[in-house]
């Protein structure tokens, strides 16, 4: 053995390493200038083909059956971090397994003021209410396409504009069904963000109902038309007491609904009362939403009785946290709070800990 200086005494991958100083860095910028600084940064090591270096070796992965679908591994990046769908190869060399861009709006929209998203540090959270902001159905579906090295699943989480009136809000829906077809190995219909005026009375169970079978009778005619079959998954707020849960179980196992994600961000904000931020609009995600998405999961899991696979998201920040959702009932689960206060490393905690299930 060499009796020189280890170049690597953690054993961590380079990129892991180097997260705690960049995020030290990119904490001291205004948080949204941050995340484009951040996703700009991952697209071009991307394309120096510098990214996969740095990240080295990922551990070792059991493919998943989900939805008629095979995830190389069971760990996603939640929608929202990629809204654009312009990074999804970067994103894939970190070892997610699936990545699911949006939410897109058939027309493109700026989304809310700024500021509209707040780190909430001490409590390793974030309020957001971005508001859907992202370049439209068209755009977004030509980002898909540019994908070029990505092996995962992609997932296209659909929503509506903001002044599309809920009365219309099927009709902007199908549109995004049809555009995110060609592009789509699945799609997510967002019905959850607190963001959106009005968009959360769409899980109410009759409101859900209606939606479901409409995008239901136009998936069975894309299908026909293009030769292939496109799931529809469906995410959930994490605000929804057992009666509805129950109402939307059984809505969901009635309409023939392919999956659900749960949960979204939450609009509680007991488990940060007193943070300068806590009065903030807007949805709450990270480490205080964790057990409350966990019981969410394990809810929908007995109402459905497993027969609807869950998509897991919400606070996860460990590997033991994606364990507990697992645990909860879901089959796959996601991140976004937990990867920007720990960065990669919480994708490869995620599928050491995944591997053990
Ligand atoms: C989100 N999330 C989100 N979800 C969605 O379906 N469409 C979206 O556009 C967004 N946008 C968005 C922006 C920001 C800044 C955050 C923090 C979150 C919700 C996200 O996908 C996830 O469901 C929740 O954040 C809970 O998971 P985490 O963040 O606690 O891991």
């Amino acid at each position: 053995m060499s009796a020189g200086i280890d170049a690597n005494p953690s054993g961590l991958p380079m990129l892991d390493r180097l997260y705690p100083l960049t995020r030290s860095l990119l904490f001291r910028l205004d948080a949204e200038r941050a995340h484009h600084l951040s996703l700009s940064g991952l697209r071009t090591l991307e394309n120096l083909e510098m990214l996969a270096p740095l990240v080295g070796e990922l551990p070792d992965a059991a493919p998943v059956q989900c939805m008629g679908l095979e995830f190389p591994n069971p760990v996603g990046l939640a929608a929202g971090l990629d809204k654009e769908g312009n990074t999804i190869d970067a994103l894939g060399r970190l070892g997610f397994g699936f990545v699911e861009i949006g939410t897109i709006t058939p027309r493109p929209q700026p989304g809310n003021p700024s500021p509209r998203l707040f780190r909430l540090k001490d409590h390793e959270a974030i309020i957001n209410r971005m508001g859907f902001n992202n370049p439209g159905l068209e755009e977004g579906a030509e980002n898909v396409r540019r994908a070029k090295s990505f092996k995962g699943v992609i997932g296209f989480n659909i929503g509506k504009n903001k002044d599309t009136p809920n009365e219309r809000a099927v009709e902007d829906y199908l549109l995004g069904l049809r555009g995110a077809w060609p592009v789509a190995d699945y799609i997510a219909v967002n019905l959850s963000s607190p963001n959106t005026p009005g968009l959360r009375d769409l899980q109410s169970a009759d409101n859900a109902s209606a939606l479901i079978a409409a995008l239901k009778q136009e998936q069975m005619k894309l299908a026909h038309e293009s030769g292939r079959w496109v799931p529809i998954a469906l995410k959930v707020a994490p605000d929804l007491d057992d009666l509805a849960i129950k109402d939307l179980s059984k809505v969901f196992l009635q309409e023939g609904l392919e999956g659900l994600i749960a949960t979204n961000t939450t609009i509680e904000r007991a488990a940060v009362t007193g943070h300068s931020h806590a009065s903030e609009a807007g949805g709450l995600s990270g480490a205080p939403l964790t057990s409350r998405s966990t019981e969410v999961i394990a809810a929908f899991h007995s109402h459905l009785g497993g027969k609807l696979p869950i998509i897991g998201v919400g606070g996860i920040m460990t590997g033991q946290d994606a364990r507990e959702k697992v645990a909860a009932g879901a089959t796959l689960v996601q991140v976004y709070t937990g990867f920007i206060y720990h960065g990669s490393a919480l994708v490869r905690s995620c599928l050491e800990h995944l591997k053990k299930v």
